[in-house]
């Protein structure tokens, strides 16, 4: 089997600050890729500058639309556009009914999904012109059902995951790439906040890895780990009779 990522030499790594993102961004500088990093935290950026010659940061907020079409035209313009580009970014506050506010919900969807959607829709027409590239969304497990404890976060990686499943024909049709990224739990610091138990939680370096093997093949979906990723697919086919009964057990 063909490793796709030996074809790649830029890539765009946008929530490289910290956690999963960083991981990346070292392990794909040490095979000799071209690292773009993004994040609001720029001091964080330059000091995984530091580690590599290959690493070059590009501060961004990705709530800010006008600025991610203008990191995407600058990268056009120096010749930079990235062979493949992460979507890593975003943020969690764990939590249920209590939690429920429209502000936080706004701030969730903003950067989760509707940054997303600055990237997709800033990038794609400019690879589709190239005629080559790809774009890697990260979601998580949790898209795969309602999770208590997620009612602010779980809804936004869903939508990525409806949006990815909507658009892939697209991307096919333009001979472009799109995958889906769905890790399970990970230590890294959007996890600090958790207080309840995370079955087979990896660290991130272990996930960047998963992550690093799926992006070196073709398929779309790229979840892990496996056991939790079977889990949560059979959970999701419940009659939601019995799905709810085990959810109300996970409240207490
Ligand atoms: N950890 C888990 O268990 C887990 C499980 C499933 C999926 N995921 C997903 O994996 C991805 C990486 O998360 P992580 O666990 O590695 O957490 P993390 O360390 O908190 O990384 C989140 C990244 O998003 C960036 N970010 C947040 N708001 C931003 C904004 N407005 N503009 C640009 N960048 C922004 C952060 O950088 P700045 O603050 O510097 O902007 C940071 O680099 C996320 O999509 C997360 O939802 C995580």
């Amino acid at each position: 089997m063909s490793n796709q990522l030996e074809n790649y030499q830029r890539v765009w790594i946008i929530g490289a600050s910290s956690g999963m993102g960083a991981a990346l961004a070292e392990m794909l500088a040490q095979r000799g890729k071209e690292v773009i990093v993004s994040a609001r935290r720029a001091e964080k950026l330059e000091a995984l500058a530091q580690r590599s010659s290959l690493i070059t940061p590009l501060p961004l907020d990705v709530e800010a639309p006008d600025a991610v079409a203008e990191a995407v035209s600058s990268l056009q313009t120096a010749g930079s556009l990235p062979d493949l580009t992460i979507y890593c970014a975003a943020i969690y506050e764990p939590g249920g009914m209590a939690q429920l506010d429209p502000e936080k919900a706004r701030q969730h969807i903003g950067v989760n999904y509707l940054g997303a959607v600055s990237v997709l829709s800033a990038l794609f027409p400019k690879l589709k012109e190239k005629g080559s590239g790809s774009i890697a969304i990260v979601s998580s497990l949790t898209s795969y059902c309602g999770l208590p404890m997620a009612a602010l976060y779980g809804p936004t990686k869903a939508a990525l995951a409806s949006l990815c499943e909507t658009i892939k024909p697209e991307f096919d049709q333009a001979g472009l790439q799109l995958q889906l990224i769905n890790p399970g739990f990970v230590d890294t610091p959007l996890t600090e906040k958790n207080s309840f138990p995370m079955p087979f939680i990896l660290s991130r370096e272990e996930a960047a890895q998963r992550i690093l093997k799926g992006l070196e093949r073709s398929a779309f979906e790229i979840a892990f780990p496996t056991r939790m990723a079977v889990a949560l697919g059979l959970l999701r086919r419940l009659p939601y009779g019995l799905y709810f009964r085990l959810m109300r057990r996970m409240l207490r």
